[in-house]
Order: structure tokens, then sequence, then C-alpha cells
């Protein structure tokens, strides 16, 4: 059989140490397909798991990259045929099973979404794990009753991968949104992308009390952490957080006051395990209705498999900002 390149991270004795490795293709079993890939990208996630610096693989060695999309190479599963353009992102990838900093890549085939019309393979790693994220955002909150007549919403961590998507997508849906970011020199990009305001972190007032006065309508939070303890208290009535990430920390203090006084809902945003029927919603309306403007603004840039280790050290800096893509083929 043929060989291909992959980014292999291992942990023998609780020692790190990650690079490409050659491995064999191995054909698809049944219910499974072998996606010849075209691009990664690089999410917050892929740094920790790839640094060694998170528990994010169960086991090891495997493969790096929660994000793959790519052509059906070989598929045993009647749902695909050779040569349909996939999408996969979360699922197993990078966790329990391989990633896909790969050329090949297999996995089973519900993991799979078809490249809905209206997207192509880069456009569809801009996005990536980060774009399907901001748009489950928008689609729970949406749900829960968030509106743009509510009021401005506050993206933090803006400058990331999943901030700066979900400052484009919400501004696209007609919100009023502040971004607030700890990169002055991106401010100018983030209003670019469709921030109406931008703040430092330091300017944001989180105050002491349990009920501050009512800010924001609304919230997508990456930073967690004592940035989402105090947004708490300034959501005004019937808002949502969505919770998503924990680059700042994953504590959470806050009270009941402002869920009992206000009717805030705080959302949890679960990109890795979202079902499937959502998935697939959420793929077409990034092709569609949430399909964001200036998405070649948002690539930074695009690389190979061996500028990975660079790249995850840059990203834990703060050093990064918007979407890294992997050129796997
Ligand atoms: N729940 C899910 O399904 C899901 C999916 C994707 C990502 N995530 C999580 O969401 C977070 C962002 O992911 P990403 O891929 O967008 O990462 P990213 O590109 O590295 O963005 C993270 C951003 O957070 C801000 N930040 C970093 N450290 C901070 C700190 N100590 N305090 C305050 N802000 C800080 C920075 O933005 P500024 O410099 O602009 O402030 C940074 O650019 C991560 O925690 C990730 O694990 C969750």
């Amino acid at each position: 059989m043929p060989h291909y390149n992959a980014f292999r991270i291992h942990n023998d004795q609780g020692k790190h140490s990650a690079g490409i490795e050659q491995l064999e293709v191995v054909e698809p079993e049944q219910g499974e397909i072998l996606i010849r890939t075209r691009y990664s990208s690089i999410n917050y996630k892929d740094a920790l798991a790839g640094t060694g610096r998170g528990k994010i693989l169960h086991h090891f060695p495997l493969t790096g990259g929660i994000d793959s999309c790519g052509e059906v190479a070989q598929s045993n599963d009647p749902r695909f045929s050779e040569g349909d353009e996939v999408i996969v992102t979360g699922y197993g990838l990078s966790a329990t099973d391989d990633g896909g900093y790969a050329e090949y890549l297999k996995v089973p085939a519900e993991w799979a979404v078809p490249m809905p019309e209206g997207l192509g393979p880069l456009e569809s790693m801009a996005l990536g794990t980060a774009g399907f994220t901001a748009a489950l955002a928008l689609h729970r909150m949406e749900a829960n009753g968030q509106t743009p007549e509510m009021g401005p919403i506050l993206v933090t961590g803006a400058s990331g991968g999943v901030g700066s998507l979900a400052v484009n997508i919400f501004d696209g849906e007609g919100y009023a949104v502040t971004a607030v970011s700890g990169k002055p020199q991106q401010h100018a990009w983030l209003e670019h992308l469709g921030a109406s305001e931008v703040i430092t972190r330091e300017q944001l007032q989180l105050g002491h009390h349990a009920l501050e006065k009512g800010v924001w309508s609304g919230i997508v939070d990456t930073v967690g952490g004592a940035m989402l303890s105090g947004l708490t208290r300034s959501v005004r009535p019937w808002g949502s957080i969505a919770a998503i990430g924990l680059a700042g920390g994953h504590e959470l203090n806050t009270t009941v006051m402002p869920f009992i006084l206000r009717g805030i809902s705080l959302l949890g945003i679960n990109s890795a395990d979202c079902p499937y029927s959502i998935r697939e919603e959420i793929w077409q309306r990034l092709a569609t209705d949430l399909h964001p403007r200036h998405l070649e603004d948002i690539v930074g840039q695009v690389v190979t498999l061996e500028e990975l280790p660079k790249i995850f050290e840059k990203m834990l800096n703060g050093e990064t900002h918007g979407r890294t893509l992997v050129q796997t083929n």
C-alpha cells in the first residue's frame, strides 16, 4: 500500500513529542470513507494538543487536527461515492481518532458532511471548527429568542478564530457588535470585519456587584474565567450568553441573580458533538445566509504540515489573529 505524511502526536511516559511521519494508507472498513484531504486549519485546541499543553488526546499516538476537508478517495458506505467533496470537523478527530493533519484521513461516513454548494475546500476550512462554532452560537442564541433589536452583542477574544468569525457573522445578521480584544493593533481590522466598536480588555468594566448595569443584550464568549464571570452581571433582561471557550480560564464564579432576576441564559456551545442534523443545517447556512463577508481577510496565512509547531507556539503566545489554514495536499 502507498504511504502518506501525517503530523503525529506522541506521549511516551509523560514525554510529549510530535512531528511528521509516514503512515500506510489503510482501506476503509464497512461504514467508513477514506478522504484525500485538501486543507485543515489551526484551532486553539489543536495548538494545545500539538504542543502537549492540553489534555486533548484520549490515547497516543494520534494524528492531530480537528478539521479536515477533501475528496472521497474510497468509500465503503452508500452515503458517499469516490470524488465527493466532504467536510469533517470535531467528533473524534484528534481526540479518540486520527485527525486532519495528514494527506489521507479515514473516518466513519456519519462524521462527514457533504461540501455545501457555495463553499469550496479553502473556504470551508477558513471557517472550519471556528466558523462552525460561531454560527452554532448564533443559531442557539436566536433559538433562545435573541434578536438584533434587543441591543448590542459583545464578542470576547475577538481577534481569535472563533471571535473574528463571530464578529463578521453577527454583524452580517444585523447585530451591533462590540468586540473586546487584547490586541490594539487588530482593532482597525475588527472594525473592517464588522465591529461597530472595539474595546481593550482593560476598558471592559466588569464591576463587583451581583448585578451591574445591563449593557449587553448577548455575549459570545471565547475567554471564560474572570471575564465571563464578570460579564454575567451586565447582560440585559432575557439576553443569552454563548459559552464557547476558556482561552482566559475555565472557572466560572457568579451568582444566580442575573439568571433569576433578569432571566438571562447561559448556553453551552459544543461544536465537536453537535448532532448531525444541526451540523448539516449550520454548514448550509454558512454557505448561504451566514456566509461571512471578508473571509479572505480573516485568513492570515496558509501553512504546511512542517510549519505546525511554530504556529502552535505563536497561537498559545497570543501572537496570531484570525484563521490559519493548513494545506495538506
Ligand atoms: N465550544 C466549542 O465547541 C469550541 C469550538 C472552538 C473553539 N473553542 C474554544 O474557544 C476558544 C477560542 O478558540 P480559537 O480557536 O478562536 O482560539 P484563538 O484563535 O487562539 O483565539 C483566542 C483569543 O482569545 C483571546 N485570549 C487569549 N488568551 C486570553 C486571556 N488570557 N484573557 C483574555 N483573552 C484571551 C485572544 O483574543 P484577543 O487578543 O483579541 O483578546 C485570542 O486571540 C478556545 O478556548 C477554544 O478551545 C470552543
